[in-house]
């Protein structure tokens, strides 16, 4: 039984497999879901993560069973988490799991009798949204995720995009992070082979091959806010690019998105992408 529960779960073969079939199928419609059904189970808000497990699943000819927002099912009553972890494994062939608790997705994993997927745990990881930007890479720097200079800004300390991306880039030659964040939002775990550490972003913009931008983590107490303005995105080089795990609050001016280099929107659409052939793998 394969559960996606961290980064260290996706071996470069199976990320490179999965990269390569997403990058030629790109989202097409098929059957290879039918009568399977997939458990979204999120006790935290989602728009992205949940919506994009179901329009994979629906792609895919399977069914999804709903539960999107927890204080309407019998977890308002007083259910345990692992009650309703092995209740929806009686009723589905995997679930997809977000809770506020860091290593929630491994308890779930521990009770379930189907393959569990982290769809983001506390601010611990987020695996399956690591999958994502590391396809954009992928598809936006010819194939290659090494020597590559990456500069990660916002909330490092509680942002779990974060974390589970540099646990992958980390894997790879050559790459040189700059960990852009207010004292009090520093990445402090798994840190990089390489990295230089500033709260000033104006030291590295042209030092970027990839800007990886975050919003600060309020629902985990973190207090800061910050925006990147237009002039500063205008200067990064001309063939970096600039993601964003989303939702954005204020951080990258609208009027950027316009920008070839603004690649967060095309982030979303390789979620169902990528999504369609985790499932199938998953699922199999
Ligand atoms: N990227 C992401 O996890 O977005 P949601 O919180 O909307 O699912």
């Amino acid at each position: 039984m394969l559960h996606i529960l961290s980064v260290n779960d996706l071996t470069d073969d199976f990320l490179y497999s999965l990269w390569s079939d997403a990058s030629s199928r790109k989202g097409k419609s098929n059957n290879s879901l039918k009568g399977k059904v997939l458990t979204n189970l999120f006790y935290e808000p989602s728009t992205r993560t949940s919506s994009s497990f179901y329009s994979a699943m629906s792609s895919c000819g399977g069914s999804v069973i709903p539960i999107n927002n927890v204080q309407f099912s019998s977890v308002a009553k007083g259910e345990s988490f692992e009650d309703t972890v092995k209740t929806m494994s009686e009723m589905s062939d995997a679930i997809v799991v977000r809770h506020s608790d860091n290593g929630a997705a491994n308890i779930a994993a521990q009770v379930s009798s189907v393959p569990i997927i982290n769809a983001g745990d506390g601010n611990s990881e987020h695996p399956t949204q690591t999958i994502i930007d590391g396809f954009t890479i992928y598809n936006f720097f010819n194939k290659k995720l090494s020597g590559l200079r990456v500069t990660l800004v916002g909330d490092l300390k509680n942002g779990r995009t974060v974390k589970s991306l540099v646990k992958l880039l980390n894997r790879f030659d050559d790459n040189h992070f700059n960990l852009v964040s207010p004292d009090n939002l520093k990445l402090s775990s798994d840190l990089p082979k390489k990295y230089y550490e500033t709260s000033d972003i104006n030291e590295v913009l042209k030092e970027t091959d990839i800007l990886y931008v975050t919003r600060v983590q309020k629902e985990r107490g973190s207090v800061h806010s910050y925006s990147l303005t237009i002039n500063q995105l205008m200067s990064l080089p001309k063939n970096s690019i600039v993601m964003h795990p989303f939702p954005r609050v204020n951080e990258i001016p609208v009027e950027f998105d316009k920008d070839v280099r603004a690649k967060y929107f095309d982030q979303i659409r390789y979620s169902v992408w990528c999504r369609q052939i985790l499932l199938e793998r998953v699922m199999k």
